[in-house]
């Protein structure tokens, strides 16, 4: 009864409010995005411009939609464009409405971002074709039946296929399950707590999601009307996903993990979208939406690079800042599909977003999927698809039902529904104190990763994150959790390195000292998320690795090369992420380590990078918010560093090596050091011995070369050492070459045992300080710059040029675009 009073008072307040959003129609007319000033008026700025204002962008502050009718131009560009001519011209400056403009974007359709799911046979199609799916599930165990019925009578579950959710109650792998219904039992089912599953819509009118169904907190985004009902006839997976969280507890199909939470349906996946709408859609309702659910991102086929576009960046912090009462949005993504493909969810700019919790998938026998891919910013893993088992969960129609959910699609959904659970007994926590909560309760699950011991005392793998979601750890330890203070940053400047990268197992080392001070200084008290941000030059992006080391020996592969990523460019500007290094203090030597892993024509330059760290603050009261993201954000390349940099070739081992042995070496922890660890972090510089996993099992010697009629042991040993001379002499050649081009740059140092480039020492005035250095400083980048293009040559344009042709499918463009200015390949082409 009082749930169909607010259901009445929902659609009643959903018609006053409705036309809150004007429809757009982007085949009859332009739509801009803009930043104005706070006092510019955008009405008199629209009627100046012959526009006409659409209200403000969604939730972002002084940031509005202006329309126009379809136009091949981009008119607020011109009219900028027009104003500076006159002033130049005239040599005055009266003042003009137009310069209340911080930003302005026409707004153009992207292509629609990938579903994260797997398709798989339904139940019933495998049972009539074994040969086409083999399923060979354990049989369910006795007592985890007959606990699984005592549950169900418990708390009154009707619903037909909640047997067979066994992401829920797993009676076939006991224990293998979200542990979620001792939460339940104490009456924690999500009260109070409202999904939004953006996606390809949400039937509302399903009887499984209609008790449950939030309308005021619903929009489809394609259609541009208020209820996000799915059209098209692959329109299911926005309506799974939000069965998994909030199926009710009634006779259809199965429920939810949160089954009394309210679930709100945003659609946005069903066609193009623009960037504008996309932020609005982000931050949909956001103080009666705490959570969102996104299962989708740029294509997880192992070649694109792609982030969300400036406005939805800004979207995102200001949901974090402000929304949920200012708590803080709780954003949770999907990991991606890509593994297969090699891809790395580190290069997919939502999830490694330090705003969003990502989570990849565990199979319901412990393994990983063949398709949940790893990355150092994925948080936490929960149970998905795989071979053996997929997920049941409702689907589109009144009372239908699906047994085929998967991929990391089905695992996101888990985690937010567990989240809402949290919320109905802590409405209070932040958007930090959720992923604090679960990095602290996520349990390690098999010895198949590469886990290692993390500053917080928790065990992480790039595989499985901090590894598998518990709901009932999780709600127990919120139940006392005490709330992070404020968030606080540390950001390093541009660290430059302008160095080749060596191939194969070498890699190339550039370290950062992070002192007391500069936290101090910074407020930061305790390190919650690393990321990076680096600019490398390279032919190949995929023969790319990049690993930051932490000062007490974490690791964190912040980029895994990728087979099928053939692109002609490195890093531009891109931005990786870890939340590896979470309770870490950040004070010491962060080493990045780039390596070019194949040995091949394909070469290039580590240019510069610069770490952000963010944690906790130290005192609350005196610490500000992060301004909202800016274009101009990366644009101090010239900058200098405060603290030495030491560039020099280590001996890295190969990603191989850090990959899980086999079972038979038990619980050590892969590459694990003990947090008080004082030795360097990694072995001395230029060690060129080849590394044990180079030498191949089989044929150790190619025929043309002797064997000396010795065992394969003595050869390796011979051949080694012969290497080992050759090599010595190649570094000493090398040595010798190099330290002979710094004396033709001036520089005066020699006093090194091993090939060392100290970017500072080539201007002394870098060591006084950060300001002032600005002209002589930039005029020397240029200079090396320059020299590093004239090595280029033109066939990087070429490649260039080629990739773009060869991406029109998608694009990987956008977010590029923008950055493409700071690329010193295009600076360097345009001024021939
Ligand atoms: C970006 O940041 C700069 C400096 O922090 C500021 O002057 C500028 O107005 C910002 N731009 C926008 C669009 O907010
Ligand atoms: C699961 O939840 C129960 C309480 O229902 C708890 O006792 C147990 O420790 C949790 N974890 C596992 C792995 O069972
Ligand atoms: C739900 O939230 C409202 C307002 O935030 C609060 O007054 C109420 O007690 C909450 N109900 C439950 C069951 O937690
Ligand atoms: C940190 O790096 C500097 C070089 O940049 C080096 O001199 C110093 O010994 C390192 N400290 C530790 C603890 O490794």
């Amino acid at each position: 009864m009082r749930k169909n009073i607010i259901w009445i008072l929902a659609i009643a307040t959903s018609c006053v409010l409705g036309g809150r959003l004007r429809p757009r129609n982007y085949d009859t007319h332009d739509f801009y995005a803009l930043h104005l000033d706070p006092t510019t008026s955008p009405s008199e700025l629209a009627t100046f411009l012959g526009l006409e204002h659409d209200g403000q962008l969604g939730e972002l502050v002084d940031h509005h939609i202006f329309r126009a009718p379809k136009d091949g131009r981009d008119v607020i560009t011109d009219a900028v464009e027009e104003l500076k001519r006159r002033r130049r011209k005239r040599n005055a400056l009266e003042p003009s409405i137009l310069d209340g403009i911080l930003f302005n974007q026409k707004q153009k359709l992207k292509p629609r971002m990938v579903k994260r799911d797997i398709l798989y046979p339904e139940l019933s199609d495998i049972a009539s074709d074994h040969v086409l799916f083999p399923r060979q599930d354990a049989p369910p165990v006795d007592s985890a039946v007959v606990e699984q019925n005592q549950i169900r009578d418990a708390l009154e579950i009707r619903d037909p296929v909640f047997q067979n959710q066994w992401h829920l109650f797993n009676t076939r792998q006991p224990g293998n399950d979200l542990n979620v219904t001792g939460v339940w039992m104490q009456g924690i089912t999500g009260k109070n707590a409202t999904v939004c599953i953006i996606d390809d819509g949400l039937d509302m009118d399903s009887d499984d999601l209609s008790p449950n169904y939030f309308a005021i907190g619903s929009y489809d985004f394609n259609d541009h009307v208020e209820e996000p009902k799915p059209r098209l006839s692959d329109d299911r997976h926005g309506t799974r996903c939000a069965g998994e969280v909030s199926a009710a507890r009634n006779d259809v199909c199965g429920v939810g993990v949160a089954y009394d939470s309210k679930i709100a349906g945003v659609r946005i996946l069903s066609a193009p979208i623009t960037d504008a709408d996309e932020a609005i859609a982000v931050n949909y309702e956001f103080h009666r939406n705490d959570i969102y659910s996104c299962s989708w991102g740029p294509p997880d086929d192992g070649r694109t690079m792609d982030a969300p576009g400036i406005l939805i960046r800004r979207a995102f912090v200001n949901a974090i800042q402000k929304g949920r009462n200012n708590k803080g949005s709780i954003y949770v993504f999907a990991a991606g599909n890509g593994a297969s493909s090699d891809d790395n969810c580190n290069f997919d700019g939502y999830t490694n977003s330090i705003y969003s919790v990502t989570v990849g998938s565990v199979s319901s026998e412990n393994h990983h999927p063949y398709y949940s891919e790893k990355c150092s910013a994925q948080l936490i893993v929960t149970y998905s698809s795989s071979r053996v088992n997929s997920i049941t969960t409702t689907d589109v129609g009144k009372n239908e039902c699906t047994s085929s959910h998967g991929g990391t699609s089905a695992a996101g959904p888990l985690a937010a529904g567990v989240y809402a659970l949290v919320l109905q007994i802590r409405p209070d926590l932040s958007w930090r104190d959720i992923q604090w909560l679960t990095v602290m309760t996520g349990v390690k699950f098999t010895d198949d990763s590469d886990w290692q011991q993390t500053g917080a005392g928790r065990f992480y793998s790039h595989q499985y994150g901090y590894g598998k979601m518990d709901a009932w750890a999780m709600v127990e330890a919120a139940k006392t959790w005490k709330s992070v203070k404020p968030q606080a940053w540390y950001h390093s400047p541009w660290i430059h390195v302008k160095h080749e990268i060596p191939q194969g197992d070498q890699g190339l080392a550039s370290i950062f000292t992070v002192t007391e001070d500069m936290l101090r200084e910074a407020n930061f008290e305790r390190l919650e998320h690393v990321t990076l941000t680096m600019n490398v030059e390279h032919t190949r992006r995929g023969d790319l690795s990049v690993e930051l080391r932490s000062p007490t020996g974490v690791i964190s592969h912040i980029a895994t090369a990728r087979k099928m990523d053939d692109k002609a460019a490195g890093y531009v500007d891109w931005t990786f992420m870890s939340v590896a290094h979470f309770g870490e203090s950040a004070v010491g030597n962060w080493t990045v380590i780039v390596k070019d892993t194949k040995v091949n024509e394909h070469t290039g330059t580590f240019t510069d990078w610069k770490l952000r760290l963010w944690g906790e603050c130290i005192d609350g009261a005196n610490q500000p918010l992060f301004p909202l993201p800016n274009e101009t954000d990366d644009d101090d390349h010239d900058a200098t560093v405060t603290a030495p940099v030491a560039t020099t070739s280590v001996h890295v081992p190969s990603e191989t090596e850090h990959v899980a042995q086999p079972t038979d070496h038990p619980s050590r922890p892969v590459n694990s050091k003990p947090p008080a660890s004082t030795t360097t972090p990694f072995e001395p510089p230029i060690t060129t011995s080849p590394s044990p996993s180079a030498i191949p099992d089989e044929s150790f010697l190619p025929s043309p070369f002797p064997t000396f009629g010795v065992s394969k042991r003595t050869q390796i040993w011979i051949y080694g050492a012969l290497a080992l001379i050759i090599v010595f002499c190649a570094s000493l050649a090398l040595y010798f070459w190099l330290a002979r081009r710094k004396r033709l740059r001036n520089n005066p140092r020699g006093d090194y045992e091993f090939e060392m480039i100290d970017d500072q020492d080539d201007d002394g005035a870098t060591r006084q300080g950060l300001t002032g250095s600005g002209g002589a400083r930039r005029g020397k980048n240029r200079r090396a710059g320059e020299l590093y293009d004239a090595f280029a040559g033109e066939s990087d344009e070429e490649l260039l040029s080629e990739s773009e042709s060869e991406n029109e499918t998608y694009r990987d463009d956008a977010p590029e675009n923008f950055r493409e200015k700071h690329d010193p390949h295009v600076v360097g082409s345009d001024d021939e």
